[in-house]
């Protein structure tokens, strides 16, 4: 039976092969992909969701828009990274196939209302303000969820936004506050575990290779994608960050961690957004996060070339 999830997403590279490996995956049976600003405003991000899906040749995906803006903040987005389209590095048709009707709050309250408890998962790739924004709506929808598997955060990596805070959490400290003590499981993978799914020229190669559509696309949107990081971490290449969370769905194993306290930083301007994860357990905070840090990359990149060459 596939595992029935739901993709929160700012599209976004990265996020753009996540829903890439999603679509390409018959364990997981996308129920809907909701958008929310982030990396570029809601009208490109949910242009993005869109476009990618159409690229897996599914257009029967529901895609909704979402947040335009943080639950309290003003919007930050990412241009400098993904590009003024936040797609930027391949070129690809725009959208034939219409936003679904509806806003992606209720879409991910009704539909956890409707599935059965603890079997629908919610896999945020963005900032968590659609999510925070349906607990506040409904927070019975917390404790009604199986999992959450979000991307976001970091300790021992520091941040990518502020020396102390990553990306996704720093636009929506809010929101990801009242995700932290939702209720539902919640799995972090934060920047300590995504700074090592490093891509590099041969990985771009084999993508380039590939005899579909879908991996030259996703070459283009790589080269792209990494110049960023590259020249700021002077590294080989440059974190991908997004798949990891429907990596770890798919393949668990993959990924090791602990059980600790995480908080976030809502108060503070020089430290908002930080997570401040107890990765060595030294206040007795409940546990609230399955905080991973490891995680095996050369599986993962096999796992994602394996799945993209199935596209078309
Ligand atoms: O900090 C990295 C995260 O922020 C990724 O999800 C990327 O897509 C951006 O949303
Ligand atoms: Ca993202």
């Amino acid at each position: 039976m596939p595992r029935p999830i739901i993709i929160d997403t700012d599209p976004g590279q990265d996020d753009a092969l996540a829903i890439l490996l999603a679509l390409a995956s018959p364990e997981l049976d996308v129920r809907g992909i909701t958008c929310v600003a982030g990396n570029v405003p809601l009208a490109l991000t949910s242009r993005n969701a869109r476009i990618v899906c159409e690229l897996a040749g599914r257009t029967n995906v529901l895609v909704y828009a979402g947040a335009s803006a943080p639950l309290e903040r003003e919007l930050v987005t990412a241009e400098y990274v993904h590009g003024k389209t936040g797609l930027d590095g391949y070129d690809l048709p725009e959208p034939s196939m219409p936003l679904a009707e509806g806003h992606a709050v209720d879409f991910i309250i009704e539909t956890t209302m409707d599935s059965a408890p603890g079997s629908l998962t919610l896999c945020a790739l963005g900032p968590l303000t659609n999510l925070g924004q349906a607990l506040r709506q409904a927070p019975e929808i917390g404790p009604r969820l199986r999992e959450i598997v979000l991307m976001g955060g970091g300790l021992f990596e520091g941040g990518n936004t502020t020396p102390s805070a990553e990306f996704n959490i720093y636009v929506d400290p809010e929101a990801a506050d009242l995700v932290m003590h939702c209720g539902a499981p919640v799995v972090m993978i934060p920047l300590d575990l995504t700074h090592q799914t490093l891509t590099s020229d041969a990985i771009i190669a084999d993508f380039r290779a590939m005899p579909n559509a879908t991996g030259p696309a996703t070459a283009g949107l790589l080269d792209f994608f990494e110049r960023f990081d590259v020249e700021k971490y002077g590294s080989q290449g440059g974190p991908l960050h997004d798949p990891n969370v429907i990596a770890y769905l798919l393949q668990p194993d993959l990924y090791g961690g602990r059980h600790i306290n995480v908080e976030i930083e809502t108060g503070s301007a020089l430290t908002r957004g930080m997570t401040v994860a107890d990765w060595w357990r030294v206040t007795d905070r409940t546990a609230n996060v399955l905080y991973l840090r490891n995680v095996d990359v050369a599986g993962y990149w096999q796992l994602l070339k394996d799945r993209l060459s199935q596209l078309p």
